[in-house]
């Protein structure tokens, strides 16, 4: 991979860098591939990429031992099996590059009690979670903006979840750069042209996610097809019977997005499919795009979860790449504070 440094010498424009993670909290799905990870594999020519998962911010909360090991390992896998190439972009656990929590440490420093007060995502996750409001849940932007300063991203991929995030760690870097002298460059977020935002499929006025308390407003990309039909033709629509795009038609809205995902059609061309046939045709047609979208990617992930030696060799050789490059921020950032190094 070529990575900033050797760019300098092969080619005299550098290529923007995007860093983004996700985190192994469960299982991966149709939403974050939508929404995130279809873009990631998009971006992989354009830009350097890097990608982590971010299994140190998921400990802000309480996982079982075993179920974790096991939600890393298949999150590493099934990014793999999406397209994410470590031929051309890195890809590692952000748990295996010691320089994250290094940075996290010192950002913190430069970090006010007010700024993380005001994060909504520590306001709502302390909410619910109100048995277990740990320090990490309230600096966790702090680590959020070591990730992304580490490697001096130009670019970070976020949601509209992510946002006060990014805006705190450019906060964060002006600051550094402000009182020593420019160290980190600062990060702009960037939102992909084709972002999907996918809702439950049982309240479309949310968010899927795969702690919906109904599973079935939640595909997982490694649901058997059968259970993905099932899911969609339980689908929450409205009582208009009449497949369009128009404000208040959440649920019809949401499956359109859905299968423009994954198909390409626009939303006119899906209006035109669909004229004269109901909702059951529709959400039947919908499913069986998802299943054979998800079908190449369940395959490849099946064959990279039997070979855990492959899979080691990617995400260690991807953490040696990405702890030097990080070594260099941390150590320029190090030396200005006044550390002997
Ligand atoms: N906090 C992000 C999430 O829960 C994951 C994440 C960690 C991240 N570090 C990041 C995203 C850096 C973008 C950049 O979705």
């Amino acid at each position: 991979i070529l990575m900033n440094t050797m760019h300098t010498e092969t080619t005299t424009e550098r290529k923007k860098v995007i860093f983004s993670a996700i985190q192994p909290s469960g299982s991966i799905t149709l939403g974050n591939y939508l929404g995130a990870l279809k873009n990631w594999v998009a971006l992989q020519d354009e830009f350097d990429c890097i990608f982590a998962l971010a299994d140190l911010h998921t400990i802000t909360v309480r996982q079982e031992p075993a179920k974790f090991r096991r939600n890393i390992m298949e999150a590493y896998a099934l990014l793999l099996a999406c397209g994410i190439d470590v031929g051309k972009s890195l890809f590692f656990m952000q748990s295996h590059v010691h320089t994250h929590a290094e940075l996290a440490w010192i950002l913190n420093c430069y970090t006010q009690f007010g700024e993380l007060s005001r994060m909504t995502q520590f306001k709502d996750k302390s909410a619910k979670h109100a048995d277990n409001i740990n320090a990490g849940l309230f600096t966790y932007p702090a680590l959020m903006a070591a990730d992304i300063l580490l490697y001096q991203a130009d670019l970070v991929p976020v949601g509209a979840d992510q946002k006060q995030h990014l805006e705190l760690t450019r906060n964060i870097a002006e600051r550094f750069n402000g009182l020593y002298s420019p160290t980190f460059v600062v990060p702009d977020p960037y939102i992909p042209k084709n972002g999907a935002r996918v809702m439950s499929l049982q309240d479309p006025t949310k968010k899927m996610s795969k702690s919906d308390e109904n599973a079935n407003g939640c595909i997982a990309l490694l649901d058997k097809p059968e259970d993905i039909m099932r899911k969609f033709k339980r689908a929450v629509t409205d009582s208009d019977a009449c497949v369009r795009y128009a404000e208040g038609k959440d649920g019809v809205n949401n499956l359109m997005g859905i299968y423009s995902a994954v198909t390409g059609r626009t939303f006119e061309e899906i209006e035109h499919e669909f004229e004269g046939k109901g909702y059951g045709d529709f959400k039947a047609a919908v499913g069986e795009a998802v299943v054979e979208h998800l079908r190449p990617i369940q395959e490849r992930y099946a064959d990279y979860s039997k070979n855990k030696d492959y899979l080691e060799q990617c995400y260690r050789a991807s953490a040696e790449k990405a702890l030097a490059i990080s070594q260099r921020t941390l150590r320029k950032v190090m030396k200005k504070i006044g550390y002997i190094l």
